[in-house]
């Protein structure tokens, strides 16, 4: 089976959206990640709902929203909106976050829960069967084009286990510092998605990699 590819417009250009979402259009990309950041659950703020609508309207590829924001229960109905295919909520965000998947399946979205670096795969037992997928974040978020966390790879087989012995259909996505040498190690690992971001956008030719990232 192939990965999925999900490119993060994080590493965009802002100025000229309209141009790198129509590269993705005709790219093997198979979602389009979106990364939205508060400044309050991450140090960093990148763009909100206003800027997304239109966003959204410039592809029909399914949108993999990722949160990183706190109370990201407050936006289901703004990410629905957006014609979202995945929510993406942080585990670290949720004090309960079985309501919060529920509200997700509810309003029509796939439910995905992501964990930071530090957290540990084992705490995703109680919610394995209710996700439609787990993030694992290989990289602190809130910045493109940081250095890859070794750990991740441990964490995907860790997490293939938990989904084995649990019977869920989770699937497995991972996110930050991936490029072609971590990519493969990631899917030897099980990873099912590919999140990549600044591998993606400062390529010579970012279709090429995203067709190289699709064949690992
Ligand atoms: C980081 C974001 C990522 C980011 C990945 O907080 O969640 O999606 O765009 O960027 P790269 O691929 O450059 O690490
Ligand atoms: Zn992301």
């Amino acid at each position: 089976m192939k990965p999925l590819i999900s490119p993060s417009i994080l590493s965009a250009n802002f100025a000229n959206l309209a141009a790198d979402m129509k590269m993705i259009n005709e790219s093997e990309a198979d979602w389009v990640h979106i990364d939205i950041m508060d400044g309050v659950f991450v140090p960093n703020i990148s763009f909100g709902f206003p800027v997304l609508k239109y966003v959204a309207e410039l592809t029909d590829k399914p949108l993999d929203v990722h949160l990183m924001i706190v109370q990201p229960e407050k936006f289901i109905q703004e990410v629905k909106d957006l014609g979202a295919e995945i929510m993406n909520v942080h585990y670290e965000a949720c004090p309960h976050l079985h309501r919060v998947i529920q509200q997700i399946k509810e309003a029509g979205m796939k439910p995905a829960v992501t964990i930071n670096p530090a957290t540990p795969v084992s705490l995703l037992k109680d919610i394995i069967k209710d996700v439609h997928m787990v993030l694992i974040m290989s990289v602190n978020p809130g910045f493109g084009g940081q250095k890859f966390i070794e750990n991740a790879i441990n964490k995907v087989k860790e997490l293939k286990a938990l989904i084995k012995e649990s019977g869920s259909n989770a699937m497995i996505e991972v996110d930050g510092g991936v490029n072609l040498e971590t990519g493969k190690r990631l899917i030897e690992a099980g990873a099912d998605v590919l999140v990549a971001g600044s591998a993606i956008f400062k390529a010579t030719d970012p279709k090429e990699m995203i067709l190289k990232m699709k064949n690992l």
